[in-house]
Parts: structure tokens; sequence; C-alpha cells
């Protein structure tokens, strides 16, 4: 154990110094090809090369290193996990899965396995600067089209903008898609909610990703003096956006295992003396069914319009994401178990609330998630952070899996 908790020192504080590269000057803020994450590439890239693997960064900025098989014909395993943040995020949400990856494949010091190891840091799985999830593990499916390229920023930069800024050509994106000779994908991830620690375990393996939808929702209304206006005279759009959010809550609570948030609200023109006449929100929707899902989208947005007609507003939809729950492999989930077990600690299975880039890989080949307990349930917070122990808990649990994998027992 001394081993792995010794790196598991070095993969929490490695999180921690990657949060000093932000976009903001008081906590973290990293958004995909942000130029904070140029110099964690430089960063992570250096930690690849000193565990023994040659590194690349792939046309849609996701950095990948490569550990040789001896065996050159084996399919290889890529474990991996994001390096963009939320706004003000914590230091271990993405970073920790890339860094346990590299620490996985530092343990092996140079030995070679027979199945080949690829370390992924996926450059966009947040969804931050495009409005749009998980762009790169959805290169790597090649799941990147024409129409995602042309997406603009708030700034008005678009994604093919935004990678031709990085140094990267769009044109080559399918470049980083995976064909074949690929075992399955293992994502280490802090839960991100209060499950584990209620249960005093540091590790879980996770049975399915809930599905989620993400919209992006209008009002429109007339933009007029404060001062002046009567109220009886008025159509404004933020307080029709209101009267909506509550709508939304109540509706979202009727419903079991269902959340609903609005984490995003602009008012245009945005100033204290004038009537907000425009109001975008952001709608996130997540449930295990994704029929209970679509049904409640429906009714939201249902909802949406008799507010609207009664305050003369115009209301307008669009969606951003409809990502379908997945299951995990189930033979690659049980690999996980016996190696959790194996590691001497008893086997948990949950669902993942928090959408991961495994939804997207599981669409091209068997993917499998690790969990480690998350102190307090806080994510998306500063406040974030993750056991040592806990890590070194996850290194021996993958060190284990490595083998079962070996021995072909997947
Ligand atoms: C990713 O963090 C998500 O929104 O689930
Ligand atoms: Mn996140
Ligand atoms: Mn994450």
């Amino acid at each position: 154990m001394g081993a792995y908790l010794a790196r598991a020192g070095e993969i929490v504080s490695r999180c921690r110094g990657l949060a000093s590269h932000s976009e903001q000057v008081d906590g973290l803020t990293r958004t995909f090809l942000s130029g904070p994450m140029c110099r964690v590439h430089a960063e992570v890239g250096r930690w690849m090369n000193l565990a023994g693997m040659s590194v690349c960064v792939d046309p849609v900025g996701n950095i990948r290193g490569s550990y040789p098989g001896a065996d050159p014909n084996a399919p290889r395993l890529i474990v991996g996990s994001h390096l963009d943040t939320v706004p003000n995020a914590g230091a271990f949400d993405g970073p920790l899965g890339v860094l346990l990856g590299i620490g996985l494949v530092g343990l092996l010091a140079g030995r070679r396995l027979k199945l080949p190891i690829e370390v992924a840091g996926f450059s966009e799985e947040e969804g931050v600067r495009f409005g749009v999830p998980f762009i790169g593990s959805r290169a790597l499916v090649g799941d990147i089209d024409a129409d995602l390229l042309t997406r603009r920023d708030a700034r008005g930069v678009s994604v093919a903008q935004a990678i031709r800024d990085f140094g990267l050509d769009p044109s080559r994106i399918s470049e980083a898609s995976i064909s074949t000779g690929v075992l399955g994908y293992l994502e280490m991830h802090i839960e991100q909610g209060p499950v584990l620690e209620a249960l005093s375990l540091p590790l879980s393996v996770v049975e399915s990703i809930v599905g989620q939808s993400r919209l992006e929702i209008r009002f429109g209304g007339q933009a007029n003096h404060a001062g002046t206006t009567p109220m009886h005279a008025r159509r404004d759009a933020l307080a029709g956006a209101a009267e909506w959010m509550i709508a939304v809550e109540r509706e979202a609570r009727a419903v079991a295992d269902l959340v609903a948030t609005i984490g995003c609200i602009d008012a245009k023109p945005g100033a204290g003396n004038v009537i907000p006449g425009e109001a975008t929100l952001s709608l996130d929707v997540r449930h295990p069914e994704d029929r209970v899902r679509h049904e409640v989208v429906d009714r939201l947005l249902g909802c949406a319009r008799p507010i609207a007609t009664r305050r003369g507003l115009r209301v307008s939809s669009e969606s951003r994401l409809d990502q379908p729950s997945v299951a995990m492999d189930e033979r690659l989930t049980a690999a996980l178990a016996r190696a959790v077990e194996d590691s001497g600690h008893p086997v948990h299975r949950m669902h993942s609330g928090a959408g991961h880039d495994a939804m997207i890989m599981a669409r091209r080949m068997p993917a499998a998630m690790l969990f480690l307990r998350s102190p307090g349930g806080i994510s998306h917070h500063p406040d974030e952070s993750v056991l040592v122990e806990d890590v070194a808990a996850a290194l021996a649990a993958g060190a284990r899996f490595l083998e079962e994998l070996e021995r072909g027992r997947e």
C-alpha cells in the first residue's frame, strides 16, 4: 500500500497544481482550447513522458499518451477523463481520472504488459464554452459534424476557429477517431455526490450513467424604461422566465429520480434601469429512463407557453444535447468489481447522475467506470476534494484491473 499511497499523494498534488492553470484569477475555470489548457498539456505531456509514454495532441485538442504493449497485435485499453472544467471549479472533476491513468502506467515502472495502454485527457466534456458537451470524446467515436464546427462561443469564435487558434487543423478531425484495436475504456472519477461517504466506502463501480437533455430557452418581450413604464404595461422577459423557473422546480419535484436545473440566465440588455427585453436560460434535465426524461422536457416546454402568452412574450427553445442513458459494459464492470474486491474493499454498484466521457466511449467499445468517494458530496465547486487514501485505493484496484485484463478474464 505504501507505493500506492506515495503515488496517490503525488496525483493529488498534481491535480491541485493543474488548478492554477485557469482563465480566472481567483479560482479555476478552464474551458475548451483555452490558453490555460495549453499549459495543462505541457505539464500532463511531461508526466506522460516520465511514465514512459509517447505523447500527441489530436486535432480536437485531446492529449493522448501511448504506452506500448509487449504484444504488438494486442488491442489497447484506453484510460481517460477530461481536462476542461466548469466555471469556478474544483481541482478533481476530470483531471483526477487522467492523472490516475498516468499513475497506473507509472506504477508499471517500464514493465511491458501484453496490452498497450493509452491515457486520454479529453479537451472538452463540460459543454461550457460552446454549450455542447463531450466534444473531446465525441471526436474519438467519430461524431463531430460540420454543424458542430460552426457553433460559436460567447465571443463569436466558432469551434473550427478555436481549433485553428490552438494550432490544430479542424479538417483533420477525423484522424482523432478510433478505428479498431481497442479492448475497452476505463474512467476513474470522483463520485460528485454523497452516496459513498454515507456508506463509508472509498470506491464503487458504476452500472449506468443517466441520460440528460440540455436546452436553451429564450423569452422575448419588450425592453423599456424602468422608471416610466407602469407595471401593467410591461412585457418583462425576465419576469416571465422567473415564473417558468418556479414551474420547472415544481414539475421536477413531482417526478421520482428526476433532476432539472436552470444554471444560467442571461438578461438583455442587462442594465438596472431597463426592463429586460430578452431572457435566455439553460435547462438541464436528467433521469435514468429516457422516456420519462423526454416526457418531462415536453411538459416543461409546454408550461412556458401559457406563461409567455399571458405576459405578451414570445418563447422558443433549442436543443443542445439529447444524450440517452448508457449502461456500462457488464464484463468489463465485472472485472473492475473483482479488482475492487481483490484490493480489499466491498463492492458497491451505483448509477451516475453526472455525465461522463464513458457514456460517449461506450458507443464504440466496452466501457467501465470507477467512482472515488467525494468528501462532503461537493463537486462543481472549489471545495471539491478527494482523500489521498481513496486515490491509493483506486490505484490498487486499477492495478488489479490491469492484471485481470492481462489474464484475459474480462
Ligand atoms: C458533467 O459534469 C455533468 O454535467 O454531468
Ligand atoms: Mn463536471
Ligand atoms: Mn467530470
